[in-house]
């Protein structure tokens, strides 16, 4: 099972009833292994003993903003210690605080000087809740990109039932968890997906045999691994898979670029899956050609969209390509790599003797990258898309260090 082994959470316990639930929270996320540091506001410090917590919890409490070990100023230090910063329970004050950018308290300073994500689980009466002014400050912080989890419905300590309650910690534990296991997160990835058809009247097209597939469930791998995926598609039979997923629909090559150019900016990723048509017809009939003995049609080329990605001087990403190939697969690949100015490439044998050629559920990929490259074996497309994404995450992280 996952679990949060050595993450860094500092956990944010401020004066709402609800504190009780917090032994049981420290108990859970001991047991997952995490290393805890717990701040307590003055107002928490009324319904919990900061002695008997931390005797019972094991772990460090601080709640004193001017106390200073050596020439550690704590709420720097305990600022930049934290992976992640955990405000359970947090009361209407704490939140009006924060989406204020007060620093009157300890906690209230750490979060104002923290890098580190910050995670709000309210807990107070319904109607404190519901209330305009709370309701308010929590869409300044859901636009700050804190999230917020909970609050639950149900009976509360005061006697009212609504919306308010603090989640059980049994449930935190499980969103804890998911949010470390997804390490693509505030990640923006575009990928490309399917063939481009290329119209030489309103009925014909050239165009390849491609299906997305690939393309697809590469989009379905990275967005549960909680990335934000535009996935640009040409005319595919698949439906968009769940998860973080803007799917943008195109038929050309020249509406695949345009599309991919309208979103690159932010990205971190760009994977080039599509099998775009090299060529377009350049002089497409608005009416249906008559049949005729011979028809020539003459073939411009197209732009070369992946390349123009990495030719960006400004936000470049880092970019993915394919390469289908039918001989010397990985000699043409490590070309591309070289012409096209890619991080890496993932070239695949298409040649009509394979099995697990274009518009197939299997594929065999040769991953190639400066001076490197890796063979991923012949498997169904998701179990690849997972093999790629894994690798890609590797490669990206080597040539960002970061
Ligand atoms: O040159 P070739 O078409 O084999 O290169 C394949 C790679 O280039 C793929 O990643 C594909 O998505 C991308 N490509 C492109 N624009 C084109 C042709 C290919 O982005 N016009």
């Amino acid at each position: 099972m996952i679990n949060l082994l050595k993450k860094r959470i500092l956990l944010g316990i401020s004066g709402s009833i609800a504190v009780y639930k917090i032994f049981e929270l420290i108990r859970c996320l001991k047991k997952k292994q995490a290393i805890v540091r717990i701040v307590m506001t003055r107002a928490s410090k009324k319904l919990v003993n900061k002695l008997s917590l931390q005797i019972l919890s094991n772990c460090r409490v601080f709640d004193d903003i001017f106390y200073t070990n050596n020439s550690n100023i704590m709420h720097i230090k305990l600022a930049k210690w934290a992976d992640l910063i955990l405000l359970a329970p947090a009361t209407a004050n704490i939140i009006a605080k924060i989406a204020l950018g007060l620093a009157d308290d300890l906690l209230s300073t750490i979060c104002l000087t923290t890098q580190a994500k910050i995670i709000i689980v309210p807990s107070m009466n319904n109607y404190m809740y519901r209330s305009v002014v709370t309701q308010h400050n929590i869409k300044i912080l859901r636009n700050r990109n804190i999230l917020i989890w909970g609050p639950s419905f149900g009976r509360q300590i005061c006697g009212d039932t609504g919306l308010g309650s603090m989640l059980s910690p049994n449930i935190i534990i499980k969103k804890l968890v998911q949010y470390f296991s997804t390490p693509l997160k505030n990640f923006n990835i575009i990928i490309t997906a399917g063939p481009t058809h290329e119209l030489i009247d309103p009925v014909r097209f050239i165009s390849s045999y491609s299906s997305g597939k690939m393309g697809f469930s590469i989009a379905y791998v990275a967005a549960s691994l909680g990335a934000n995926i535009t996935l640009i598609s040409g005319p595919v039979n698949l439906s968009t898979p769940p998860g973080n997923i803007k799917r943008i629909n195109v038929i050309s090559a020249l509406e695949m670029k345009q599309a991919v150019m309208n979103n690159i900016n932010n990205q971190n990723i760009f994977i080039g899956c599509a099998a775009v048509s090299d060529y377009r017809i350049s002089n497409f009939s608005s009416n249906k050609i008559a049949k005729k003995d011979n028809l020539i049609i003459n073939l411009i080329k197209n732009p070369d969209i992946i390349l123009e990605v990495s030719q960006l001087t400004k936000n470049r990403p880092y970019v993915v390509g394919f390469s289908a190939e039918t001989n010397f697969i990985k000699e043409n690949a490590r070309k591309k790599l070289i012409e096209k100015k890619l991080n890496l490439i993932c070239a695949n044998n298409v040649s009509k003797n394979r099995f697990y050629n274009m518009n197939n559920n299997y594929n065999e990929l040769y991953l190639i990258w400066n001076n490197g490259e890796m063979l991923l074996s012949l498997n169904k497309k998701q179990v690849l898309a997972k093999q790629l994404m894994k690798q890609i995450i590797i490669r990206y992280e080597k040539d960002n260090k970061y």
